[in-house]
């Protein structure tokens, strides 16, 4: 049930958010159930050993989403969007004002978190597809549809999948850790160039959800620490002051919140939902 009203007819676009179990995917089924006309769009297809087909959100599963969308009554499209590609996500945005008349609210989801190791170990390539895909496409986000809402004339929304690795650091995470870093520093900056254009821009901080790539990180770091699955998630458990890790629908709360009228006098904030476990 919609809690929103004012989102009814919002044209909303996500990037990466053609994995089944991904945050994208989540808030787009959210935007979606509060009438929002919701671009799904991801990579579409394995690009490469940096970016392999069990770690990426396929073509089909993209259509999947669409289809359970509109299923559910919703209305929903998706569209293939590498965000290495100042091209296509020009593209998106354009694609998204071709098919509804308009680009209301844009979300920085798509994030590689499965390329972990050691400095020592961690080839160049590596760290330029994490900078690549995180901090740069997440930039070109920001870009583009901000050319476009100004363009409109009528304001928006921008937001910034980060994460606790915005905030706080974490071994065999330096790609990741410096581009979710950068993502305070994007967010901060749109912040104050696109609030006269009344766009606000805000990032979400979650800590660890069992997503696709969720998983991945959970198998690795359990055999990296030589804990084994169940204590390395019971002692994720036990350093959370809520006790669980993060849903994908706490993550799709907090963006239809910070979409809503609600967070209209919010911008350049990087809003934590970590069940208390990340505090500054
Ligand atoms: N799951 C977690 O614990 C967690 C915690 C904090 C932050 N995050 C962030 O949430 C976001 C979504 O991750 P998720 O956990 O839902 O995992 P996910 O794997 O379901 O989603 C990531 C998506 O990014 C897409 N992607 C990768 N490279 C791309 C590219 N070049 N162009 C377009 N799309 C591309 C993938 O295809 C995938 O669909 C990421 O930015 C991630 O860093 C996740």
């Amino acid at each position: 049930m919609a809690k929103y009203p004012e989102l009814a007819d919002k044209v909303a676009l996500i990037t990466g958010a053609g994995r089944h179990k991904g945050l994208g995917e989540a808030m787009a089924k959210r935007l979606a159930e509060e009438g929002c006309k919701v671009v799904i769009t991801d990579i579409g297809s394995a690009q490469g050993q940096l970016m392999p087909e069990d770690a990426i959100g396929t073509t089909k599963e993209m259509q999947q989403i669409v289809e359970e969308i509109k299923s559910a009554g919703g209305e929903a499209s998706s569209y293939i969007c590498n965000v290495m590609s100042p091209e296509e996500v020009k593209g998106a945005a354009q694609f998204a004002v071709d098919t509804y008349g308009s680009l209301d609210i844009w979300v920085n989801n798509a994030g590689i978190g499965y390329l972990m190791k050691p400095i020592l170990d961690m080839d160049v390539s590596e760290w330029d597809a994490v900078m690549n895909v995180n901090l740069r496409g997440a930039f070109l986000g920001v870009k583009y549809a901000a050319e476009m809402m100004v363009e409109q004339g009528k304001g928006g929304r921008i937001i910034n999948i980060g994460s606790q690795a915005s905030k706080s650091a974490f071994p065999h995470a330096s790609a990741y850790t410096t581009s979710k870093h950068g993502m305070n520093g994007l967010t901060r900056t749109a912040a104050l160039e696109l609030g006269p254009h009344h766009i606000t821009v805000n990032q979400i901080c979650p800590n660890h959800v069992t997503t696709g790539l969720g998983a991945w990180q959970n198998a690795h770091f359990s055999g990296v620490t030589g804990k084994g699955h169940e204590k390395y998630m019971e002692d994720m458990k036990a350093r959370i002051p809520l006790g669980r890790p993060g849903m994908q629908e706490d993550i799709a709360k907090a963006c239809a919140f910070l979409c809503s009228d609600e967070a209209s006098y919010i911008t350049g904030e990087s809003m934590n939902v970590s069940g208390g476990e990340e505090y500054h």
